[in-house]
Parts: structure tokens; C-alpha cells; sequence
């Protein structure tokens, strides 16, 4: 698979002088869930399937980046296991000379039927979308019932060989307090690491406010109520989690205060979303249209320009915490996690 070492390979730096190694994939902004801090209840308006960019179109822009330094794949959606024959892009991508790296934010409902079928075709980690372990507060957020069916994905997961999964759960303010410890146990019981993510002003519904937070250092101190927490050195700088082992040594939990303390200045990634627009954040609001390009013939080399140029302007960080923030036009099921 790598045959060039990343070192020696052209860097994807930006205006801060941050460099980018990440790419993010969405490749539907279709769900079977319809989480309330992601879309509405219905009446969801979804892209047309012509504007979807094919496996092919995909993995060109995954050859580009990666001669551009971007070694770590992540698809995300909507749900990406709503995309047909999924691990065949999954391939595609094992294959592009220099990525190191492919994983995937699911909800784990389809895990059950795929977990297999991923593994074989070179998906490396996982993480997997669960906010509640008690069925009916499952069903109040996400909207579905069927906690038992994300459950059976995520043993299937762990019996195929994925060894590295992560579950994902929003921090709501008055919903995730009495899930906290179930989740905690359940990670150290079954080694998932557990992170808590704040509540984003990316729900379709808009009705994010910041008193529905629940923050992350809050959430900290309930666990210390319990299990004494030692903070992991430098997490920030690898990922957006602040992580902490567990001083009994059993397990590790992630804190993403993605509202409270973002981690705008160690952030290393872009995204794609399914139409093939380029963000350089998750609230950018303008994006680099580069299905457009690919399909007007554009060569690798004005590819290249352009996701520099784009990079180059990436946000500093995001304006949540400022008085002229301005939510991005697509809700996070139309960009991607
Ligand atoms: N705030 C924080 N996290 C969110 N996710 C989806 N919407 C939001 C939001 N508004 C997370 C989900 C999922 C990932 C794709 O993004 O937990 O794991
Ligand atoms: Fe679907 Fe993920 Fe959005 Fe939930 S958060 S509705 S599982 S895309």
C-alpha cells in the first residue's frame, strides 16, 4: 500500500501554518437515523444521486491529496453504509499509493450485515455513533428504535477484528447526564474508548442553543465522582479529543470540547462532502467546488492549485464563542462528521 514515506512527500500547509494530514469523506447525506442534534424529524431534503461523486471521482481526489501530503481517510455521511457496495470504495482507496490510514463514523445500524466485508476490504478503525444505552432516551435522540441493532453492529465489529473503536456520544445539556456512567462502563467492560463531543450549532432543527450544552469539563467532574482520571499528555495535538486514562488502568475517554475549548490550532483536517464541495471547516460557509472541476476536465494540476489556494484561507477556527458567528447553510448530515 505505502510505498512513499509521508516525510518526503510536498506538505498541504495553511495560513496559520497548520498542516493538513486529514481528509474527511462524506459520501451520502442520506441516514436511516434522524438524530435531533443532526436532522429533522422529516421532510428531509437529500441530494440528488447525479450530484453524488462516483468511487472513481473519489478516489482521484484521494490520489491528489495524497501527493499532497494527506496520509488518513475518514468517511463519514449521513450514514456511509447507506452508500452502496461501500467496502468496494474502501478498496479503492486501500489501494491509492500513501494513504496509511481509512477509517469510518457509522451508527453501526448496518454494522451486523458489514463489519465483515469492511474489514476485508481494509477499513482499519471505527467509530461508532451512540449516545444512550437506555432504549427509550435512545429512541428520544436519535430517533429510531433500535439501540439493540447498534449493540449487535458493535459486537460484530469487535468479533471481525476491529480492535480500534471509538463510540462517539453528544453532550446534551438535561438528556446525557444519566448516560454518562452506563457508557463509561460499558467502554471499560468492552475497551471502546467512550468521548463525549459538545452539542454543535449543526442541527437541521436550529434549536441549538448554548444553555443545551452539556461541557466537557462537566462532564470530567462526574466521572471523577467515580474513577480517578489521568490526563493523557499532548492528546490535543493528535486529535480534537482531550483524553484520559483511567488511573486503574482499565481503559481511556476522550473529552471533545468542540464549544468550550476548541481545538481550532492543532486542527489537521478538511472535509469533502458527497457533492464534492471542499470545506476547510465544519462551519465554513463557503466550499471549493471541486465535483465541478473533475467533471469539466479539470487536470491534476489545477486540482492541486485549487486545494491549495483553499487551504491557504482555512479558518482560524470556528466563531461559535463570537458575537458574528454564522451557522454554515448544510446541517452536519449534508457535511459529514
Ligand atoms: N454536535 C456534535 N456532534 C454531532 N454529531 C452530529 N451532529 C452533531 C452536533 N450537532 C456527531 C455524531 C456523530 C458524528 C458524525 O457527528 O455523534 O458521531
Ligand atoms: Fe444519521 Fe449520524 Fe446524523 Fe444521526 S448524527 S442522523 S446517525 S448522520
Amino acid at each position: 500500500m505505502t510505498t512513499t514515506p509521508s516525510a518526503s512527500r510536498p506538505q498541504l500547509i495553511d495560513g496559520m501554518g497548520r498542516t493538513i494530514v486529514n481528509l474527511r469523506i462524506s459520501v451520502t447525506d442520506r441516514c436511516n437515523f434522524r438524530c435531533t442534534y443532526c436532522m429533522p424529524a422529516d421532510n428531509v431534503e437529500f441530494m440528488d444521486r447525479s450530484n453524488l461523486l462516483s468511487f472513481e471521482e473519489i478516489q482521484r481526489v484521494a490520489q491528489i491529496v495524497s501527493r499532497m501530503g494527506i496520509n488518513r481517510l475518514r468517511l463519514t455521511g449521513g450514514e456511509p453504509l447507506m452508500r452502496k457496495n461501500l467496502p468496494v470504495l474502501i478498496k479503492m482507496l486501500n489501494e491509492v499509493d500513501g494513504i496509511d490510514d481509512i477509517a469510518m463514523t457509522t451508527n453501526a445500524y448496518f454494522l451486523k450485515e458489514h463489519a465483515q466485508s469492511l474489514k476485508d476490504a481494509g477499513l482499519k478503525r471505527l467509530n461508532v455513533s451512540l449516545d444512550a444505552l437506555d432504549p427509550e432516551k435512545f429512541r428520544d435522540v436519535n430517533r429510531r428504535d433500535c439501540l439493540q441493532s447498534v449493540l449487535d453492529g458493535l459486537d460484530t465489529a469487535r468479533k471481525v477484528g476491529f480492535k480500534s473503536i471509538k463510540i462517539n456520544a453528544v453532550a446534551v445539556r438535561n438528556f446525557s447526564e444519566t448516560e454518562i456512567m452506563g457508557l463509561i462502563e460499558m467502554g471499560r467492560s468492552e475497551g471502546f474508548e467512550i468521548r463525549f463531543i459538545e452539542f454543535m450549532p449543526l442541527d437541521s432543527d436550529k434549536v441549538w442553543e448554548r444553555d443545551k450544552v452539556l461541557f466537557g469539563h462537566e462532564i470530567v467532574e462526574m466521572i471523577k465522582e467515580n474513577y480517578e482520571l489521568v490526563p493523557v499528555d499532548n492528546s490535543l495535538e493528535i486529535g480534537p479529543a482531550s483524553e484520559y486514562n483511567f488511573a486503574d488502568g482499565k481503559g481511556k475517554i476522550g473529552i471533545i470540547t468542540a464549544v468550550s475549548n476548541p481545538f481550532c490550532d492543532h486542527c489537521n483536517r478538511i472535509r469533502m462532502t458527497a457533492d464534492g464541495k471542499l470545506r476547510t471547516c465544519l462551519f465554513s460557509t463557503d466550499e471549493t467546488n471541486l465535483k465541478d472541476l473533475i467533471r469539466t476536465g479539470a487536470t491534476d494540476e489545477t486540482i492541486i492549485e485549487t486545494l491549495k489556494q483553499a487551504v491557504l484561507v482555512k479558518e482560524p477556527g470556528h466563531k461559535i464563542n463570537l458575537d458574528d458567528f454564522e451557522r454554515p447553510d448544510r446541517a452536519m448530515h449534508a457535511i459529514g462528521g
